[in-house]
């Protein structure tokens, strides 16, 4: 068999075979087969699309590219382990707060996520920004991991998933990303491959997604869902805007922040406006894997558990063993709205620089194009050029207002904190043109304030 013969039948939009998918993947995993080849086929897959039993193999192959966890023999409360991923998007410090809040509450979770890809963020990334975390751990340490504390996050390595390792790293390079068949087999087989029971997705759409539209975004959740089917795991998608950043920061560390003062609130700032867009993600996504583990199936009692443990601290404390399991450096921080202190994770946070961005005009913010502010971070450091690129953790920014938000001219929309001047230039380009100001009618701009963010949510029933 020959790679060549593979890309071109692709190319001429024929059917590759199973053999032809295993032979690609095993001996591309095996540095056998140059990128340049890889390339290649990538696009054309792009350009022409899988089949359904193609999309299986394919999937099927990445997953068994190296070792497989067996977390059959972990005992927690939960009677199965769930796991749950995004398509990706801009602010998105969902499973940084999800993932705790659930293990709180006796799911066992067992997480592979991966760095940032393209203007999008990844958890991987984010969690490096803590000193000292390990995002590559042995398996066996994973899986102990998961029977001690109820959780793990790591990577893909060359232990786990590698096919998906070096697949994703060579996609974000050669304009790939955005594929449906691509984005699905990438986030199937990393699932398949940590030996999960039921699978939570988090399909993003929007202008900081991979998925521009509704009906896209729809197509890559059933997509993914019928490789759940498939292999037999049962997965379900909730459907979620990415309209604009999720959450009032962008940038590694800063996220990272942002998900403790989540996990850290009191009752009046969980239930806040500043917080109302993770909220209704999170407690979404976190009550449906509460009951997809088998504890309890009503959603309604599930979001009442998560505000108990979040207010509680207990799911902060999670967050902290899993931070301190994985080699993460913590230290006492007084909390003074708590009134005591807490460990709190040691940030790669050190910045130079901050600049203001202010309102040019009167009137109401009517958009903020996430994939510009994914864009600018990059520009800054926050996010790769280049696949072996290293990451600024602490560059980024915070949001002062959101789309809705009144805003006179001169107020401040946003800060920048950055370490070199030159990248900050380079980012402000993509800034200026990110924030859409207008003066529109207070009830229209109450009307964008009050869109939701969760959009829908496919299950196998829906296939
Ligand atoms: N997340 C992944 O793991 N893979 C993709 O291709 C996109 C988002």
């Amino acid at each position: 068999m020959r790679m060549y013969e593979i890309i071109e039948k692709k190319r001429d939009k024929k059917e590759l075979s199973k053999a032809e998918i295993d032979y690609f993947i095993t001996k591309y995993s095996q540095d056998e087969i140059p990128d340049y080849q890889v390339s290649a086929l990538l696009m054309a897959i792009y350009l022409n699309g899988l089949t359904r039993e193609e999309l299986f193999h394919l999937t099927y192959a990445m997953a068994h590219s190296s070792k497989m966890l067996d977390l059959s023999e972990i005992k927690v409360p939960g009677k199965y382990i769930v796991d749950k991923h995004s398509t990706g998007g801009v602010g998105d410090k969902v499973t940084l707060i999800v993932l705790p809040i659930v293990a709180a509450l006796g799911v066992g979770v067992c997480k592979m996520s991966g760095k940032g890809l393209g203007f999008t963020g990844g958890t991987a990334d984010k969690l490096e920004s803590i000193e000292g975390y390990q995002i590559s751990i042995p398996i066996e340490k994973a899986i102990r991991q998961v029977q001690d504390i109820g959780l793990c996050l790591i990577s893909q390595s060359n232990e786990l998933a590698i096919a998906d390792k070096k697949l994703y790293a060579l996609r974000d390079l050669t304009a790939t990303v955005e594929s449906i068949p691509l984005i699905a087999s990438s986030i199937m087989s990393k699932k398949l491959a940590s030996g999960v029971d039921k699978i939570l997705l988090d399909v993003t759409v929007g202008s900081g997604a991979f998925m521009k539209d509704l009906e896209s975004a729809k197509k890559l959740a059933k997509t993914m869902v019928a490789i759940g089917k498939d292999a037999h795991v049962e997965t379900k998608a909730v459907i979620t805007s990415m309209a604009e950043p999720l959450g009032r920061n962008v940038g590694n560390a800063l996220e990272v922040k942002e998900a403790i003062s989540f996990l850290l609130a009191d009752e009046n700032t969980l239930m806040s406006d500043e917080m109302a867009d993770i909220r209704e993600v999170v407690f979404t996504i976190a009550a449906q894997m509460i009951s997809m583990s088998g504890i309890c199936e009503d959603i309604e009692q599930n979001k009442k558990d998560i505000a108990r443990v979040i207010l509680s601290g207990e799911a902060y404390g999670k967050l902290i063993e899993l931070i301190q399991a994985q080699g993460g450096k913590t230290e006492s921080v007084y909390v003074d709205w708590l009134g005591k202190n807490v460990e709190f994770p040691v940030l790669k946070e050190q910045v130079t620089f901050m600049k203001e961005i202010h309102a040019q005009s009167t009137g109401y913010i009517v958009s903020i194009d996430s994939k510009r502010i994914g864009e600018a971070l990059v520009c800054l450091g926050g996010g790769r050029k280049k696949k072996d690129d290293v990451i600024d953790y602490a560059v980024g920014f915070e949001f002062n207002k959101k789309v809705g938000d009144k805003v006179k001219e001169g107020d401040v929309v946003l800060r920048v904190l950055y370490n070199d001047k030159q990248y900050f230039e380079d980012a402000f380009s993509y800034i200026e043109d990110a924030i859409y100001i207008e003066a529109i009618e207070a009830r229209v701009a109450k009307s964008l304030k009050a869109k939701p963010h969760v959009l829908d949510m496919i299950g196998e029933i829906d296939l």
